[in-house]
């Protein structure tokens, strides 16, 4: 597994602020008080941080992306350039909440590992990701259209959509209390044609080829996708499952 995958701020505003659009759901099972000390991993541009700040949290966000650290930062937000699998935080977090960022990172039990240090005890880790079975349409034309091309997608694929229990024994090795684990199917409808999704999300298939060959790979498994994808005003909708949960680090047992 490879993953090639950046990110330009500007793209991703156009292709992909339904991204925060749609976290809401997330942010009200985090419940979030005023005053609580906050982590957003993988905040991105922190358009969603913003929401968590308005709401009276002090959040420190971060994203292995310099380019979208920069753009939080411009929002006014106190965000610096992490990667989930390596965070350094200690005791410090009331919560570690996070948005349609956990697939991009692996391994998971790194990631959980660290957002356990980060938590103070009684903390919790409340968090929406891909899920199993997220974007299967996409998947399989991407993988198909580089199978043609004699590469096996399985070798540049960036993603893990875990299944409940996969994750739930994940949470649980490292000791936290699930209270709330579920998939959910939500069909996304796209602000545009795919490909400025593909190009927005699926670089590190495109770039598994030579610059020349990419606008035609792109339009092969655009015209595979649109029967399943497209509807008939032209409106295409993405195969989207979520994975969103509640976890919470216990309290310390006092001797
Ligand atoms: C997601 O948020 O589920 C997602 C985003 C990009 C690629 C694949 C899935």
């Amino acid at each position: 597994m490879s993953n090639a995958q950046t990110w330009d701020p500007e793209r991703y505003a156009r292709h992909a602020r339904f991204v925060a659009d749609l976290g809401m759901p997330v942010v009200e099972l985090l419940a979030p008080q005023p005053g609580e000390r906050l982590l957003d991993l993988g905040c991105g541009d922190g358009a969603l941080t913003e929401k968590l700040v308005a709401m009276g949290c002090r959040v420190v966000g971060v994203d292995g992306s310099a380019e979208q650290i920069t753009a939080a930062r411009a929002r006014g937000l106190d965000a610096q350039v992490m990667d989930g699998e390596h965070l350094t935080f200690e005791d410090e977090f009331d919560a570690v909440f996070s948005n349609a960022a956990l697939h991009w990172m692996q391994p998971a039990d790194d990631v959980i590992a660290g957002v356990w240090r980060a938590l103070k005890p009684g903390g919790r880790f409340v968090a929406e990701c891909g899920g199993h079975g997220c974007v299967a349409k996409i998947r399989a034309a991407l993988d198909t259209a580089l199978r043609r091309r004699g590469i096996d997608a399985a070798r540049v694929n960036p993603w893990y959509f875990p299944t409940t229990d996969d994750y739930s024994a994940r949470l649980r090795a490292r000791d936290f209390t699930i209270s709330s684990m579920a998939l959910i199917p939500r069909p996304t409808p796209l602000p545009g044609d795919i490909t400025g999704w593909l190009e927005t999300f699926a670089e590190s298939f495109t770039t598994a080829l030579p610059a020349t060959a990419r606008a035609a790979f792109l339009d092969e498994v655009r015209e595979a996708l649109r029967p399943e994808l497209c509807d008939a005003e032209g409106q295409w909708t993405a195969d989207y499952t979520r994975l969103r949960f509640a976890a919470h680090k216990p309290q310390r047992r006092v001797a």
